[in-house]
């Protein structure tokens, strides 16, 4: 996916801006903006002091969990991460160069019919946790098969999803703790973040009383476009594009003139800038110190100064989010997927919710189409 050739819409759609389209009690965007938070706690303390699973018993269970409670919840995530045998079959026949998102769609749906959702108020948490669970295992084996013809095994025993999903792709079982905390950091930014185009996509697959694998594989193949979750991808391959910050300008201010989108800035809600963005730019600059970079972040920071000046326009959680990934040694294909492993939390804790106060999600289109006329019959139509 490349950031060049999507063009800015020329006239607005509505797509829905500013329209309130339900109740939640899961997660709030403030109203200047500048803040978002999860059944009340704000990002900026979750991301500095919780950890993700902290933050998915949070989202899944309307409290902060007690040191037993965790322990016991990373036990029952630790023994859901291995996977049926006829679900690594099938990811091994899925092409080693399909996109990593066609993936987790399709494994997520292949798991719904090998451990289907029989009766949805005695399931529901447990199909949340599996997938919260095995979602890393999903994507990597599929992955390490292709790549190193070797069938792994998922289940390692690791409670804490940053460092699973590390030490599942690297094959190595020591990942330095400052790795795992900005992955960590990152998943717990990306977890939920109310009615987005994903999120409401499964709420209204749910509304349907459709099964919980149904909804969350909607919410997937809503979350891979680049308009949403795929601008992560789109960002990054925009970055590597340019040598130095100068050339970045240059480009940036191109792209600006022919009226192309640049991937990982402007946001439906933040328009004063992206509270996870500020989180995510330090820890993508620790990453650039540890990896001594001198290029890359430079040339976001000239991006960004630059996406101001012309547009006023700030980067999203997906501009230094992908930058975090890249400086993690994580594929560019896989930056989406992330998204889908934080986001599952915040899909399932919507799909209950709509489930507790359920009413079918139909709105009405405004016709803009012909009047009525009469059928005209084959033989007399030019
Ligand atoms: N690059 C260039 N121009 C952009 C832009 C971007 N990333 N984002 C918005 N704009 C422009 C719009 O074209 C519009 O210009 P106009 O007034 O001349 O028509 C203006 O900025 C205002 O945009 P707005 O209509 O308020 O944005 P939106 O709410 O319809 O769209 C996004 C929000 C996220 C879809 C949009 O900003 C975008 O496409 N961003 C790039 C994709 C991305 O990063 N997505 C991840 C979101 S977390």
């Amino acid at each position: 996916m490349t950031a060049v050739g999507f063009m800015a819409p020329s006239s607005k759609a509505s797509g829905l801006a500013g329209v309130v389209a339900g109740e939640t009690a899961i997660s709030a965007v403030d109203r200047e903006g500048l803040d978002l938070t999860y059944r009340g706690y704000s990002i900026r303390d979750l991301a500095s002091q919780a950890t993700f699973e902290e933050v998915v018993y949070l989202l899944l269970y309307e409290k902060l969990p007690t040191e037993e409670e965790l322990r016991f919840f990373c036990q029952d995530l630790v023994r859901q991460r291995g996977l049926p045998p006829e679900v690594c079959q099938i990811l091994e026949r899925l092409p080693g160069s399909a996109n990593p998102m066609d993936i987790l769609r399709t494994g997520c749906s292949a798991l719904g019919a090998f451990e289907p959702e029989r009766d949805p108020e005695r399931d529901q948490w447990k199909v949340a946790k599996r997938l919260v669970a095995c979602f890393p295992s999903i994507l990597l084996y599929w992955h390490r098969f292709h790549r190193d013809g070797q069938r792994i095994e998922t289940a390692t025993g690791e409670p804490r999803t940053a460092a699973h999903f590390l030490s599942l792709l690297r094959g190595e079982r020591e990942i330095s703790p400052l790795e795992v905390r900005a992955l960590d950091v990152s998943l717990i930014l990306y977890a939920e973040h109310e009615f987005n185009a994903s999120t409401f996509t499964c709420r209204t697959i749910a509304s349907t009383l459709s099964d919980f694998y149904s909804a969350v594989t909607g919410g997937i193949g809503a979350l891979r476009g680049p308009l949403h979750g795929g601008a992560n991808e789109a960002a990054m391959e925009l970055i590597l594009r340019f040598k130095t910050p100068d050339e970045a300008e240059e480009g940036i201010c191109q792209m600006l003139q022919r009226k192309e989108l640049v991937m990982g800035f402007g946001h439906r809600v933040y328009k004063k800038g992206d509270p996870r963005s500020r989180v995510l730019k330090e820890w993508a600059q620790k990453l650039a110190e540890l990896r001594a970079d001198q290029r890359l972040f430079p040339i976001c920071e000239r991006i960004e100064k630059v996406m101001f000046r012309e547009k006023q326009l700030y980067p999203n959680v997906d501009f230094y989010g992908a930058l975090t990934y890249y400086f993690l040694g994580i594929p560019i294909p896989m930056f989406t997927p992330l998204f889908v492993i934080a986001r599952v939390a915040g899909w399932s804790a919507h799909i209950m919710e709509q489930r507790a106060h359920n009413r079918l999600i139909r709105p009405m289109g405004e016709y803009v189409g012909p009047s009525p006329r009469p059928y005209v019959p084959m033989h007399a139509r030019s």
